[in-house]
């Protein structure tokens, strides 16, 4: 009989529960959180006390589309960390009491490891594909950046990563700078593809081996478009669709260099994206490119799964749960990973 997996996500500012059959999705509910637009960034106040609001309302409403009861989950899988602490106190908070009044078994996942496994979310009627191990994920969110080997579903490498800020952070704040609004990511995309990408340069970084580093090219940006206004108020108006699109072609260059070094390096053709970042139009582009170019297998998540949704973690759990793995009911969120 296949297994049901209930999963729960409430890492930042999106409150979701999917539920899964093995691994064949049966819903993925998400309930977005528009509080913190007003704010140009996730307040993470405001961002726990929408996740009480709405944490009873998407479970049920995710196990109803799915028609399972809920004696009938085989097991909860709830996202520990990393994240918003006061997010993820709701979650783990309400996949325990599930657990235990349910007297079901409870797993934990690693919110990035359940980015990494997005891909492996099966759907009902659609041609199954997935990379074969070992293979590379570039996982690119607002809190990450990093090359990870990915052995098994449950054995990770970290090959390279941010040394300061991430690409999503760099979307982000320098949509906020230029006046475009948040999130950033979604918007300078959109100007982007009406622009001219070569027009302007923007600093890129050189720091050795597979890390990366995205602050240079944010305040490269920022003394860019400052000295350019101090010469032409209407710059920024007259030509934000360029900028957009030299500023994210920089991004893409600095992760396709390292991912192209590191997929050189271990000589591994099956390469994935995952991450809210993964949604970038011009990134996919580049992903498909390369690939071609270089006799790549490349696997991009839908767009559905590259932002926060429980399915991803219900996948991953599914893995954990598998191999005998279990969470006891004292378990407390972690809001980095180094802690996890
Ligand atoms: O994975 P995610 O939903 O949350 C984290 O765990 O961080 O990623 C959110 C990030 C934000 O920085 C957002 O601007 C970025 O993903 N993002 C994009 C796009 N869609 C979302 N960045 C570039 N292009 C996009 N189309």
């Amino acid at each position: 009989m296949a297994d049901i997996i209930l999963g729960i996500e409430s890492s930042c500012d999106d409150t979701s529960a999917a539920v899964l059959s093995d691994r064949v999705l049966l819903s993925n509910v998400i309930a977005s959180q528009d509080v913190h637009r007003a704010y140009g960034g996730v307040v993470p106040e405001l961002a726990s006390r929408a996740h009480e609001l709405n944490i009873v309302p998407v479970v049920s409403e995710a196990l109803s589309r799915a028609g399972v009861k809920p004696e009938d989950i085989t097991a909860i899988a709830f996202t520990r960390g990393p994240g918003l602490l006061g997010s993820l106190l709701v979650g783990t908070s309400f996949a325990k009491s599930l657990a235990l009044s349910l007297e079901k078994p409870l797993v934990m996942v690693n919110h990035l490891q359940g980015h990494i496994l997005a891909g492996f979310v099966r759907e009902k009627d659609k041609p199954v594909r997935e990379p074969s191990f070992p293979y590379l994920c570039l996982l690119v969110s607002g809190g990450n950046s990093q090359i990870v080997k990915v052995n098994s579903p449950l054995d990770f490498d970290i090959l390279g990563q941010t040394i300061d800020d991430a690409v999503g952070e760099a979307f982000d704040k320098c949509s906020k700078m230029m006046g475009l609004g948040y999130p950033g990511g979604p918007i300078i995309d959109r100007l982007a593809k009406q622009g001219n990408p070569d027009r302007f340069t923007f600093a890129k970084p050189h720091i050795p081996g597979l890390d990366y580093s995205f602050s240079g090219v944010k305040t490269s940006l920022l003394y860019f478009v400052r000295d350019e206004m101090a010469k032409d108020p209407s710059f920024m108006d007259n030509n934000k669709e360029d900028i957009c699109a030299s500023f994210q072609k920089t991004l893409i260059d600095i992760l396709m260099d390292k991912l192209i070094k590191a997929a050189k390096q271990t000589g591994i053709k099956d390469i994935a994206i995952g991450g809210g970042v993964s949604a970038n139009s011009g990134l996919r582009s580049r992903m498909v490119e390369e690939g071609a170019k270089r006799g790549w297998n490349v696997f991009l998540p839908e767009f559905k799964f590259t932002t926060d949704n429980a399915a991803m973690i219900a996948v991953a759990g599914y893995f954990h749960y598998l191999a005998g793995e279990r969470c006891p009911l004292d378990v407390a969120p972690v809001s980095r990973i180094a802690d996890f």
